[in-house]
């Protein structure tokens, strides 16, 4: 593959010009995957930058390649690094793990004692995250926020979401724990078990896919199997 230099930095008010192409593409990205995404408009983004709560990436030539932000919640007790989007043309080069470990920086900058989650159905970023020290939680251990969960509203899973009560989708939620005890063998031993196969991450978010999608088509036979 040709080998393309990239800047990832954190994001302000001069990046404001690729906010429509960062929006255009969340959107764009979302409809050709079928999925959700929390929908974001142009101006929400710029706000994240002139907050400087955002990582770009742009190649040499000042185009636009990549983004996430960051997002407090529950009175900063929680962050999330949401709206991870690469450019179709650069995708494969490794671009969305650099920016992941860029915002996760950040987000441990400015707010060091919080903790940092992520809802997801793509495979890559649930290794990435694992890479970063996440690990596999249930719903109920992230924050109990109503404007975080109201982002959830333009997902096409929303449905889904609102009939397990809010405690189940089919997003993975990921979370890294800034005061965890940092022997615990357990969740060191299942991180570890995540962080060595991409495999893995397809296999679980197709099961996951698959249970939920039929939960809803026949609640009564199959219940509550991740619950
Ligand atoms: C998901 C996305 C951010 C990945 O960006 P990328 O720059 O291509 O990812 P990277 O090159 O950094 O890859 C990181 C790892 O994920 C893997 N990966 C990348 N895309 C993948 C995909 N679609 N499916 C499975 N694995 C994938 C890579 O192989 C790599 O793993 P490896 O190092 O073990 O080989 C990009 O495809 C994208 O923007 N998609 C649309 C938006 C989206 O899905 N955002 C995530 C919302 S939570």
């Amino acid at each position: 593959m040709e080998e393309i230099s990239f800047k990832i930095i954190v994001a302000d008010s001069s990046h404001k010009k690729y906010s429509e192409q960062i929006t255009d593409e969340m959107e764009n990205s979302a409809k050709a995957r079928g999925t959700g995404i929390a929908k974001r408009s142009p101006a929400y983004i710029e706000t994240k930058m002139d907050e400087g709560k955002a990582v770009i990436a742009l190649t040499s030539d000042g185009v636009w390649a990549g983004f996430c932000y960051i997002e407090a919640w529950g009175h900063g007790k929680f962050v999330a690094n949401s709206g991870l989007i690469v450019a179709p043309q650069f995708r494969k080069y490794g671009l969305a793990r650099k920016i992941k470990q860029e915002i996760f920086k950040l987000s441990r900058k400015k707010y060091p004692d919080s903790k940092i989650f992520g809802l997801t159905t793509g495979a890559a970023v649930m290794k990435i995250n694992s890479e970063l020290g996440y690990i596999p939680v249930s719903y109920s251990d992230l924050t109990d926020d109503q404007e975080f969960w109201k982002g959830c509203q333009s997902c096409v899973n929303y449905e889904i979401l609102m009939s397990k009560n809010r405690q189940n989708c089919l997003c993975t939620a990921m979370l890294y724990d800034p005061h965890a005890k940092k022997n615990h063998t357990e969740e060191l031993a299942l991180r570890d078990d995540f962080k060595k196969e991409l495999k893995l991450f397809d296999r679980w978010v197709r099961l996951k896919k698959f249970v939920m999608l039929k939960l809803t088509k026949s609640k009564d036979t199959v219940k509550s199997i991740f619950l």
